[in-house]
């Protein structure tokens, strides 16, 4: 996908290149194989937008991080060149500001922000919450929902009409000092340009930031479980991101409505836990996340089952994302996590 943009100065003109910064996500423990419960609602509120972002989780196709930026990104220009980036939006209010226009967004929204784009962000409060995926393969829709021509199909569980695109397209045509922090190969380098970014008076095309509520995606049910590509909304290489939202449970009149053990041979799966009550996970609040190693079968904690007969629906939402690599975990990751989850199916 691409996109043409018209811009009134020459996006070129770069004045100075700092020294860059390292923001590689760090190796706190590699080849894992232990299942771990995180408390993400731990991480520390900062400033800075870039600052607030704590990786937890990583591999080659993807850093996971979570972030409590309190301030609007006002200062600076912000790129990621390295990945796509999702940004599912917990808690706060906003509006993302790129060079292609402006996107509101409030809880329950999944920004997708294609490489490239050059952004910003506001905030209406400091108490902001963010579950951050960076991709480095495109973020795309389940290939399977589209036709030849890329329209999604009638049992995809979303349609073009829950895409928002962004609008209000400002365009400053200004010169001065202007800083733009580019993300590439884990470094931060900090460019300073002769002209505004946002000078764009016109663009079209396919590539440009997106939102997407979570509370527009329709839960597929059945009378039997289904298993979780029912949840699927976006694909990249090696790894897929679900949204458990709101449902029936399966309406077979024997049905145990808890989903059973199972063992992900193909992929590590993190569960982040947004809203609702988690019925096969005892002691689970909002903004903890879960990770269970591919290798090892996991399920529902003791009494899940039980509790679950007889429930005829679930308020729970959460965002799955598997990994068909496993994952590594930085020191934030260790620090947030639950020494005794590993033993709690006992
Ligand atoms: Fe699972």
């Amino acid at each position: 996908m691409s996109s043409l943009l018209y811009h009134v100065q020459r996006p070129t003109m770069i004045k100075s290149i700092g020294k860059p910064i390292d923001a590689a996500p760090k190796v706190a423990i590699d080849k894992n194989i232990t299942p771990y419960m995180l408390n993400g609602w731990n991480i520390p509120a900062e400033d800075d937008f870039l600052n607030s972002r704590k990786h937890v989780l990583f591999n080659n196709d993807l850093n996971i991080a979570l972030a409590a930026p309190k301030k609007s990104l006002r200062s600076y220009f912000y790129k990621n060149a390295d990945a796509d980036e999702m940004i599912f939006v917990h808690k706060g209010n906003g509006v993302l500001r790129s060079f292609l226009g402006q996107l509101p967004f409030s809880y329950g929204d999944y920004l997708v922000i294609p490489r490239g784009m050059i952004y910003q962000i506001d905030f209406e409060t400091e108490d902001n919450r963010l579950f951050i995926v960076e991709s480095f393969s495109p973020i795309l829709t389940p290939k399977r929902y589209r036709n030849e021509f890329g329209q999604l199909l009638e049992h995809s569980p979303f349609c073009e009409r829950d895409m928002r695109r962004p609008q209000n397209l400002e365009t400053h045509d200004e010169t001065g000092d202007f800083v733009i922090k580019i993300r590439k190969e884990n470094m931060i380098h900090e460019l300073v340009y002769a002209s505004h970014p946002f000078d764009v008076i016109g663009w079209d095309g396919y590539n440009y930031p997106y939102a997407f509520s979570i509370h527009n995606f329709e839960p597929i049910t059945g009378r039997v479980h289904q298993p979780p590509p029912v949840h699927q909304t976006f694909e990249a290489h090696n790894f897929v991101v679900c949204s458990f939202c709101p449902r029936l449970y399966d309406y077979h009149p024997k049905s145990i409505p808890s989903p059973y053990n199972h063992s992900n041979i193909d992929s590590d799966e993190v569960l982040y836990y947004v809203d609702g009550d988690f019925m096969s996970r005892n002691h689970v609040d909002k903004g903890y996340i879960s990770l269970h190693p591919g290798g090892i079968p996991h399920g529902p904690h003791p009494g899940a089952y039980e509790r679950s007969i007889g429930q005829k629906e679930t308020g729970e939402l959460a965002v799955m994302v598997d990994t068909f690599k496993p994952l590594k975990l930085t020191q934030t990751a260790v620090d947030l996590s639950d020494e005794t989850y590993k033993i709690s199916w006992l």
